[in-house]
């Protein structure tokens, strides 16, 4: 068993984070963890009428494979349990111990370099301009054939950013010590090798 080595992947919604963790996580034969489905499956439970902080207290690991977590719906929910103290506090033990498991792990999310795993080996933080964001995800969800219209898409990730950058708990910030990695201009292929490269300056 190897040693355990956290990669920590913050940033805005719809930079690329998601892409960029996974393809981080297979290059390196690691285990990946998508933060921000913890907060979806308790923003999803308070949508049906749960409290939210029972909800994550109650949290299983089953509870994250599930695909009606990824709506716009669900996202905004997801902001909006994310600003609750207890909510976060009751998602932290999951959360750091999976960063320390043996063979190493990534997580992604928004506060990873910052308060959950601010020993990790690496922090990268991926970002790009708003319009860029919601462009990405507009094509998504057409992708998807979901119904989607861009100005409502670019006032949800704008919604979304701002309640994630100032809520007291967490905000969304890059850790001192975390790569910038601004994906407006790049490719998949592009930001991927940059984010495999700042990790490889730290793990060789
Ligand atoms: O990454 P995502 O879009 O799935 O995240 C959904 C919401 O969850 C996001 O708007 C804020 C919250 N979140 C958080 O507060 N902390 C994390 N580590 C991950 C997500």
């Amino acid at each position: 068993m190897t040693e355990p080595f956290t990669i920590a992947i913050d940033g805005p919604a719809a930079a690329g984070k998601g892409t960029i963790s996974k393809a981080v996580a297979a290059h390196f034969n690691m285990a990946h963890l998508d933060t921000g489905l913890l907060y979806r499956a308790v923003g999803a439970r308070m949508l049906s009428g749960e409290d939210a902080v029972t909800a994550a207290r109650a949290l299983v690991a089953s509870d994250l494979d599930n695909d009606s977590l990824r709506t716009q719906a669900v996202a905004q929910a997801a902001s909006q349990v994310a600003v609750i103290a207890e909510v976060r506090a009751a998602l932290l033990d999951f959360q750091r111990a999976f960063a320390r498991r043996a063979g190493g792990a990534v997580l992604d999310g928004r506060d990873i370099g910052t308060v959950i795993c601010p020993q990790a080996e690496i922090k990268l933080f991926v970002t790009a301009s708003a319009e860029v964001r919601a462009k990405r995800r507009y094509d998504e969800l057409v992708q998807r054939g979901q119904p989607a219209d861009l100005d409502a898409v670019t006032a949800d990730v704008k919604a979304r950013d701002a309640r994630d950058m100032d809520r007291a708990e967490a905000p969304l910030r890059p850790a001192d010590d975390a790569v910038l990695i601004d994906t407006s201009d790049k490719t998949i292929d592009e930001a991927v090798a940059a984010a495999i490269a700042a990790v490889k300056k730290v793990k060789g």
